[in-house]
């Protein structure tokens, strides 16, 4: 029986690729695509996210699009790192297949309170304001919610849009402290292990040629990669959000703590920091699996077979 997922995302190019890893992968059901304002403002998130399920050949795939601002402040977007477009890198036609008529959180809501208790996973690789905004206006949800699987935070890597903050949380900090806060167990994709998931030139060459969605994965992870290579000096990218999905298709391919991570939302000096006790000096309850390595062979090994498949 594949496992039911929602992917909730702010495409840009590694969200592209985690769609496409999804979309690859007969153990994963994906029910549908909910798209939230992040690298890029909602209408380019929701208009990305139909140009990679067309390149995927899949237009039945439902697509929603949801909040347009973060609950409490002003939108930060990303167009430095993603582009004007948010999938700069390769030039695909506009979509043909529509967004679905209903709001990203009625559907989030809707499919949480009609499929089986547990049977849904949620897969957040952007800011969290769809999935907050779903659990403030039916809290009935949370235990229904099998598990949250998202890409954000960052503990001994610190943050990468401010010192201390990582861009998923740093967004919306006040979504990031009701999701953390909401019980549901969580398994978090930090820098801390997405920073080793870093691509090379022989990993985009093996994109390059993987199948007929190769030269775009390859396109876009070549146009992302140029911002993080000048700020680090590394020799390639990292591939924040697939890490979610590889998760799913292979957890032995992380490892983590089940520790607590609470998260800032009131300085403005270390705004959106995840507050993880990696080494437990709090009595604050464990609240999610905090993931800091990665078999980075095996996640791109198993990456681009799949690929190849579409
Ligand atoms: O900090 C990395 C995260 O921010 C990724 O999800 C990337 O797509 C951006 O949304
Ligand atoms: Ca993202």
């Amino acid at each position: 029986m594949a496992r039911k997922i929602i992917i909730d995302t702010d495409p840009g190019q590694d969200d592209a690729v985690a769609i496409l890893l999804a979309l690859a992968s007969p153990e994963l059901e994906l029910l549908g695509i909910t798209c939230v304002a992040g690298n890029v403002p909602l209408p380019l998130t929701s208009k990305n996210a139909r140009i990679v399920c067309e390149l995927a050949n899949r237009p039945d795939m439902r697509v929603f699009a949801g909040c347009d601002a973060p609950l409490a402040r002003p939108l930060v977007t990303a167009e430095h790192v993603h582009g004007k477009t948010g999938l700069d890198g390769m030039d695909l036609p506009d979509p043909i297949m529509a967004l679905q008529e209903q709001h990203a959180v009625d559907f989030l809501i809707e499919t949480l309170r009609t499929e089986p208790e547990g049977a849904i996973t949620l897969v957040p690789i952007g800011p969290l304001t769809n999935i907050a905004t779903a659990i403030q206006r039916a809290p009935d949800i949370i235990p229904r919610i099998r598990e949250i699987v998202l890409m954000g935070g960052g503990y001994f890597e610190g943050g990468n849009i401010t010192p201390t903050a990582e861009f998923n949380i740093y967004v919306d900090p006040e979504a990031a402290k009701i999701v953390f806060g909401a019980g549901v167990p969580m398994v978090v994709m930090p820098l801390d292990v997405t920073h080793k998931a870093l691509t090379s030139r022989a990993r985009v060459e093996a994109f390059r040629n993987a199948g007929r969605v190769g030269p775009a994965v390859a396109s876009w992870t070549d146009f992302f990669e140029r911002f993080d290579k000048e700020k680090y000096g590394s020799e390639g990218a990292p591939l924040h959000d697939p890490c979610t999905i590889a998760y799913l298709l292979k957890p032995d391919l992380f490892t983590g703590r089940h520790i607590n991570v609470e998260i800032e939302t009131e300085s403005d000096l270390t705004l959106g920091m995840t507050v993880a006790d990696w080494w437990r000096v709090t009595r604050r309850a464990p609240n999610a699996t905090f993931m800091g390595g990665i078999n980075d062979a095996g996640f791109f090994d198993l990456l681009t077979e799949r690929l190849s498949r579409l």
